[in-house]
Parts: C-alpha cells; sequence; structure tokens
C-alpha cells in the first residue's frame, strides 16, 4: 500500500488515531511551564500599551485630550483614530465597524485611543489621564427596546418551509409562549493578548492570542495600510479562545501594530480583565416569541417563531451567529410548516461575537421549550412529546433549510442514554421524592441534539499544511489551525503519525503562522481537525508516496508490496521480508535527492448554501448526542446543585477518545455556566457591572455534578468521508446542557404537582429559579 487507508487505521505504530492521547501539552499546562505570549522574553525596548475606553453608551465624541497623557511618565506614544495611517476598520465580514471611536461612540466600553509606555503601570495610568468630551445620546440598550424600536443591524433574515400560518391556522391545538436566554462571557483564562514587533521596511511580526491568524494579519494590513506579505502573525497556544479570540483578536492585534509602527518599537497589549469583559463581544443574549401547532398525539405541524438577537452595536459575525441559530431552530424534529424569523438587533452595547455553538445553543432551546409546552398541554411526557417529531427515515427527513438528514442518529442516542440513566426508574423515584419533600425538589431532564458540522460560508471549509521529514526521520508539522487547548495539535499529529506510521513522538507540531500556511480559516465551527487533518494527511501523504516509491526501487520490488509498518518499512512478498527503520530511509531518499516536504491542501466536499433563501447544504454532516440531567433546588433560596448527569456523544470514530471526552465534558460545564450561573448584567447606563470574577460567575468545581456519566458513542464512524471517519467534537456538547434547563423547569414545576406549566428565562441564576417558584405557586405565567 502506497496511500494511506484513511478509513482504517493499520495501528501499529504508538500514537496514531483512535487512541487516548494526552493533549500534547498536558504536563506543562499543569506546571505553568507551557509558554503564553505574556511569558515570552520580552524584546528590548519593548512598550506596554493600554487603552482608553468610552465610559459612555451613546454619544457624539466631541473632543479627544491626550495632553496629560502624553505628559505622563514613561509615555511614548498616544493614538486615536486620527492616527490611523491606512483604513480605520476592524469589520471581519462587513465594513465600517471602527477600531477606534471617531465622531461616535456607540458603547460603553469602546476603545478610544492607546498608549504605549515603558511599563505596563505607566501605560495604565496615563490612559486614566485621557479627558474625553462626549455629548450623551439616547441610547438602546435591550433587545426589548430594539425590538419596539427596529433598531436592526440589517434586514431581518427568514427561514421557510411550507405555509405556516395555514399549518397553524388548521393545527387541532395551538400555543404560543415567549422567553429569553442571556449573553455569556468568554472568560477564557489568558485575555486578549498581542505583541507586535516592527522589522524592516514596515514589516511587521505580530504574536496574537488569535484563533484567526490570518484576519488578525488582513486587518493589521488594512489599519495599517500594508500588504498582507509585510506582515506575519503567529500563534503557538491560547489559554483558551471559545470563539473569544475570533474577531476580537484582531483588533487588540491592529491596535498594537499602530503604536509599534508609530514609535518603531517592539508593543505589547494585554488587556487586564475588567477592560477584556467590557471591551470584547460575547455570546449573543436572545428574545425568543413562538407559536406552535400540534395534534394530538404532539405532533408539530407547524412553527412560527421569531428569534431576536442582540447584535451589540456593530454586525461582527452576527450574520454567521443568527444563520446558524435559525438552522438550528429544528434540531432533531421534523417540523413539517416552519417560519423563522431572525432579528439582529442593533443595540449599544459591545458587538457580540461567536461562542462555543455560534448560534446553535441559541436555536436549539425554541423547540425544547415547545416540547415541553406541548407535553404540559396535553398531559403527555416530555420524551413521548419528543419520539413523535423526531426526524425518521422517509420524506420527514429533510431540514427546513433543504439538507437531508441522512446519517440520523437520534433515536440511538435517546435509547443509549435513557438506558445509562436509568431514566424510567429515576423517573418515578424523583416524583415519590418529590411528594415527600417541602422544601427541597427534584427535577429530570432530557435534551437530544443534532448539530451541523461546517461554516455555513463555503469559501471557508479550507485549510492547508506544511510537513517537513528530516533526514534522521523526525517529522515537523504545520497547519492552518490554531491550538486553545481543545487537542487539535495532538489530534492533527496522530493523523500524521498514522499515515507514516512513525510514533507520535517523532512528529513535531510548531505554531501556526500565516508565513508557512497561508490564507487560512479561523479554527472555529469545530471543523479544526476535520480541515486541518486532512490537509495534513495529504500533505504526509505526499511524502510517503514518494518514500514509498524510493523504496521499491531500493528494494528492487514493487510498489505495492512496500508497507509502513511499527516506525519501519517492509517489504511484503512472501519469501521476503527485508525491512528498513523509518530514519534510514528517510536518509537514504536525502541522498538520493527525494523531496521530503509537502503541502496538503482540503476542501470540504458536497457543501452549498444560499444565504438569502437560507437554503441549500450548509453541513458535511450532522453531529448527535442526547443528555439526562437531574437537579435538586431549594425552593425557598432557588439554589440549585446539578445531581447527577448522563451523556451520550456521537464522535464518529474518535481520533482521540482521551480528548474528546474532555471536550464533552467542558463544553457540558460551560454550557451549564449560560443558562444557570453566568450572569451579564448591565446599569441603566448601559455599563456592564458583572465585569470580573466576583460579580460573573462561572462554573466552578463544586458545581459539577458528583456523578458524571460521559459516553462516547460507539461503532458509529461517520457517514461522511470525514478523517479517519470521526466527527468535530469542540462545540455540540456544549448544548447537552439544556437538559440542565429542562431539568430545573421539571423540578419547578413539582412544586405545583406540574399544574403548571413553567417558563424559566435563562440563566437560571437563584434569583430566577426562586421568583419562577413564586410565579407558579401564584400560578402566574412567571416573571
Ligand atoms: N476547548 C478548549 N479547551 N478551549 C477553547 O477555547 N474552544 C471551543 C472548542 N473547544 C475551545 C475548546 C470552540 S468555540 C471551538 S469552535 C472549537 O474548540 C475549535 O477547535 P476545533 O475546531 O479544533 O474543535
Ligand atoms: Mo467556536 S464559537 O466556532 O470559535
Amino acid at each position: 500500500m502506497t496511500t494511506a487507508d484513511p478509513d482504517l487505521a493499520a495501528g501499529t505504530a504508538k500514537g496514531g488515531v483512535h487512541r487516548a492521547q494526552r493533549h500534547d501539552s498536558a504536563l506543562k499546562h499543569a506546571t505553568g511551564e507551557a509558554v503564553f505570549i505574556d511569558d515570552m522574553p520580552e524584546p528590548a525596548g519593548l512598550l506596554h500599551a493600554a487603552l482608553v475606553l468610552s465610559p459612555v453608551a451613546h454619544g457624539r465624541l466631541r473632543a479627544v485630550d491626550l495632553t496629560a497623557a502624553r505628559a505622563a511618565d514613561g509615555v511614548v506614544a498616544a493614538l486615536t483614530a486620527a492616527d490611523v495611517p491606512g483604513r480605520n476598520d476592524i469589520a471581519p465580514v462587513r465594513e465600517n465597524e471602527p477600531l477606534f471611536a471617531d465622531a461616535l461612540v456607540e458603547h460603553a466600553g469602546q476603545p478610544i485611543a492607546a498608549i504605549a509606555a515603558t511599563s505596563l503601570d505607566a501605560a495604565r495610568a496615563a490612559a486614566k489621564k485621557a479627558v474625553l468630551d462626549i455629548e450623551a445620546l439616547p441610547a438602546v440598550l435591550t433587545i426589548d427596546q430594539a425590538v419596539a424600536r427596529q433598531s436592526l443591524l440589517y434586514p431581518p433574515v427568514v427561514m421557510a418551509r411550507g405555509d405556516a400560518d395555514a399549518a397553524l391556522g388548521s393545527a387541532p391545538h395551538r400555543l404560543s409562549n415567549s422567553f429569553r436566554v442571556g449573553g455569556q462571557e468568554h472568560f477564557y483564562l489568558e485575555g486578549q493578548v498581542a505583541l507586535a514587533l516592527p522589522g524592516e521596511d514596515g514589516d511587521l511580526i505580530i504574536h496574537s492570542s488569535t484563533q484567526h491568524p490570518t484576519e488578525v494579519q488582513h486587518i493589521v494590513a488594512r489599519v495599517l495600510g500594508l500588504d498582507y506579505n509585510q506582515v506575519t502573525v503567529m500563534v503557538r497556544r491560547m489559554g483558551g479562545a471559545f470563539g473569544g479570540k475570533e474577531s476580537n483578536a484582531s483588533w487588540v492585534a491592529a491596535a498594537a501594530a499602530l503604536l509599534a509602527r508609530a514609535t518603531g518599537r517592539p508593543v505589547k497589549l494585554r488587556l487586564p480583565r475588567a477592560h477584556d469583559m467590557v471591551a470584547t463581544g460575547k455570546r449573543h443574549g436572545f428574545l425568543y416569541r413562538y407559536t406552535v401547532g400540534f395534534d394530538d398525539d404532539g405532533r408539530v405541524l407547524g412553527l412560527d417563531a421569531t428569534l431576536a438577537a442582540n447584535g451589540g452595536h456593530s454586525v461582527d459575525l452576527t450574520p454567521g451567529v443568527l444563520a446558524r441559530a435559525l438552522t438550528h431552530v429544528d434540531n432533531v424534529y421534523w417540523v413539517p410548516h416552519i417560519r423563522c424569523t431572525g432579528l439582529a438587533c442593533k443595540t449599544n452595547t459591545v458587538s457580540n461575537t461567536a461562542f462555543r455553538g455560534f448560534g446553535g445553543p441559541q436555536g436549539v432551546v425554541v423547540m425544547e421549550d415547545a416540547i415541553g409546552r406541548i407535553a404540559h398541554a396535553l398531559g403527555k411526557t416530555a420524551e413521548a412529546v419528543r419520539a413523535v417529531n423526531f426526524y425518521g427515515e422517509g420524506k420527514d427527513d429533510e431540514t427546513p433549510y433543504g439538507q437531508k438528514v441522512e446519517d440520523n442518529l437520534i433515536r440511538r442516542c435517546v435509547a443509549q442514554v435513557a438506558r445509562d440513566s436509568d431514566w424510567d426508574q429515576r423517573r418515578a423515584g424523583i416524583d415519590a421524592f418529590n411528594r415527600g419533600s417541602a422544601v427541597i425538589k427534584r427535577g429530570l431532564g432530557q435534551f437530544p441534539l443534532k448539530f451541523g458540522i461546517s461554516f455555513n460560508i463555503p469559501s471557508m471549509n479550507q485549510a492547508g499544511a506544511l510537513v517537513h521529514v528530516y533526514s534522521d526521520g523526525s517529522v515537523r508539522l504545520n497547519h492552518g489551525g490554531t491550538e486553545m487547548g481543545q487537542g487539535l495539535f495532538v489530534k492533527v499529529a496522530q493523523v500524521v503519525a498514522e499515515v507514516f506510521q512513525v510514533d507520535l513522538d517523532r512528529i513535531r507540531v510548531t505554531a501556526t503562522s500565516t508565513g508557512e500556511v497561508p490564507n487560512t480559516s479561523p479554527t472555529a465551527a469545530s471543523t479544526g481537525s476535520d480541515l486541518n487533518g486532512w490537509a495534513a494527511f495529504a500533505a504526509a501523504n505526499t511524502i510517503r508516496q514518494r518514500m514509498a516509491a524510493f523504496a521499491a526501487g531500493h528494494f528492487d520490488v514493487p510498489e505495492d508490496t512496500i508497507a509502513f509498518r511499527d516506525n519501519h518499512v517492509h517489504v511484503t512478498r512472501p519469501g521476503d521480508n527485508r525491512v528498513m527503520a523509518f530514519g534510514e530511509l528517510a536518509r537514504l531518499c536525502h541522498q538520493d535527492r527525494v523531496s521530503l516536504s509537502a503541502t496538503g491542501f482540503y476542501k470540504t466536499p458536497k457543501i452549498h448554501w444560499d444565504a438569502e433563501k437560507m437554503n441549500g447544504r450548509p453541513f458535511f454532516y450532522f453531529s448527535y448526542g442526547a443528555a439526562v440531567a437531574e437537579v435538586a433546588i431549594d425552593t425557598l433560596t432557588g439554589e440549585m446543585r446539578v445531581l447527577r448527569v448522563d451523556l451520550v456523544q456521537d464522535c464518529g470514530r474518535s481520533l482521540n477518545p482521551a480528548v474528546d471526552r474532555g471536550q464533552i465534558e467542558g463544553a457540558f460545564a460551560q454550557g451549564m455556566g449560560w443558562l444557570t450561573c453566568e450572569e451579564l448584567w448591565w446599569d441603566p447606563e448601559g455599563r456592564l457591572r458583572t465585569a470580573g470574577p466576583s460579580t460573573y460567575k462561572i462554573p466552578g468545581s463544586r458545581d459539577m455534578p458528583p456523578i458524571f456519566n460521559v459516553r462516547i458513542l460507539q461503532d458509529a464512524p461517520a457517514r461522511e468521508a470525514t478523517i479517519f471517519r470521526s466527527k468535530a467534537i469542540g462545540e455540540p456538547p456544549l448544548m447537552l446542557a439544556t437538559a440542565v434547563w429542562t431539568a430545573l423547569k421539571d423540578a419547578i414545576a413539582s412544586v405545583v404537582d406540574h399544574q403548571v406549566p413553567v417558563t424559566l428565562d435563562a440563566p437560571a441564576t437563584p434569583e430566577r429559579v426562586l421568583m419562577t417558584v413564586q410565579a407558579v405557586r401564584q400560578g402566574r405565567r412567571t416573571i
């Protein structure tokens, strides 16, 4: 075999695909030796930067007086929009989103100026000396205000199939509801940071904590008026990103680059947590209204839903997030007639952005809420109502946007999680517990998931890689994907180990760089290992084929008798078992002038998308999962605990079960945080008052369920030709936390013996749980 088989791992080298391998930096993360940008040795002459942010949510910027700031100790430069030599525009997809406010400020926390000084303290002290003259204007601060005033970033987007109005009109039953879910701060442990190093002839090297080195390159070039080839962006690793370093990293880097350009000195900009939280975008909060029509069995006949997202003051990535929300309203359910309207609300808050799930989480909650209401209206269990609505294997397997559900694992995941969680027995046990417990109430919730994998802009689904084999047989791997803790580097290295059949410790993964692999997409939409895995496979396989051809000549045998196995190349002819170490083969190839370096490229097949009509096949495949969660609430305080969680997650044929398991656990915890304890709170002037860990609560170790059973769905190779039949894992399990929200509603409903349907806005903080308990007791809808 001269070509590695992407379906079947031969599996003799240590650390090939499908093996549980620890994260390549796991020990360094634990000991603190892993180098993040702020740990890098500081270059001579380094300046530190700080930003001047708007204290006002909306206003006319009449003057920025930096005289005192410039005169302060250690200050070398103080710049505003007027000092931008190129374009003052950091928009990732559209246009005209300023780096520094110019004439108009549009949210509290918006950058207005940047200071560079000889020390970090000096820069931050000088930033406080900036004098701003802002004439405050009325601000739109909430989704409700934006909807009422039709303050939108762009016209409404509609995804529709069939005739929703007619279906709702003729349905035997109909109900409506409205609810909201809040946004979420990424709270990556390493904040936004960039180090800009000026070189010769205006060139720049930027070390950026970014998921999207190419976009940093483009935006730095745009702001400074440079060609792309003058800017090289590098990132070895991020201390977490979660979508927050997809578009937001580029303006941080652009500010550092601008100061470096102005001073001719290296400049580091690292945002303090309080600035990071007010000046960078978050998950979009949503307001929902829907009407659903259904029959006596609970079968959904029609759905009309409006999803209003808080986009913040500029477009940023909202079009993609809102489109993903709309294409995930159906989740695992066949809805024959449907109209979903997406509103991108323009408010005077920070511009919201990518966050793990990218709108998917905000989409899937709609049908989940509807299922609960339908079940209550018909006196059925939610599980029974779900089951009659699952996509099937017939005409009812097409999504509202026209993609067939061809790899349906819904029923398998749900059946598995019901078994694992001992659902039937525990359901009965919890009901019995609640009858005997006046204050503490328990609840049980289930959630099935389908999540589409691919960027729904088809052109973004491409990747490149660069592989070198050195003459000692050691391998250097570079690709366009970035490492943010998710384990991408080890997974792609496993792919290369598999192709060459050499041990994983022979593969060295190097920092992502726009100079090595150009024109890359962000590492996002969970596609990192799918895209870069295939690109690295292609590069390694090109070299392997050259080496095999050389080996065949060397041994004077047909090429198809050459096999790579166990760090060696073997002749596999009856009676002929000659063998050579991989390193020796590499040395001989070099002697014989065989190139041992190759690039690889991959583009996802089969996908297409019409963003106007919201129709096509945006996703290469779907990823599935199911969850069961049990909670207990204290009806006197509203506090809650998650007691037990059972998860089943489809990973295809997992590239690395250890890393995938970590992703499932981490994503679930982050989803729990979004739906329960993480609350963003702005004061009436539009200033974020939860701008630090003392007021913004992410889940901690004590919030983890004491019983947390995570299972990777077995014997489920991807139906499509993904890399070694694996599936993406980064985002989907976040949505499994929806089971906690469902369980909380169940616990609250038990207070009135399930006589009242419960609407529970998220995050379901203790206050909100308590108010909802009181509301159901009084027979009110909710708060
Ligand atoms: N895991 C860790 N540890 N840190 C992160 O920042 N980001 C998530 C997910 N898992 C993230 C993470 C997000 S938002 C995405 S899109 C994917 O990782 C991106 O990486 P992948 O495509 O390689 O899965
Ligand atoms: Mo992830 S939100 O796609 O970076």
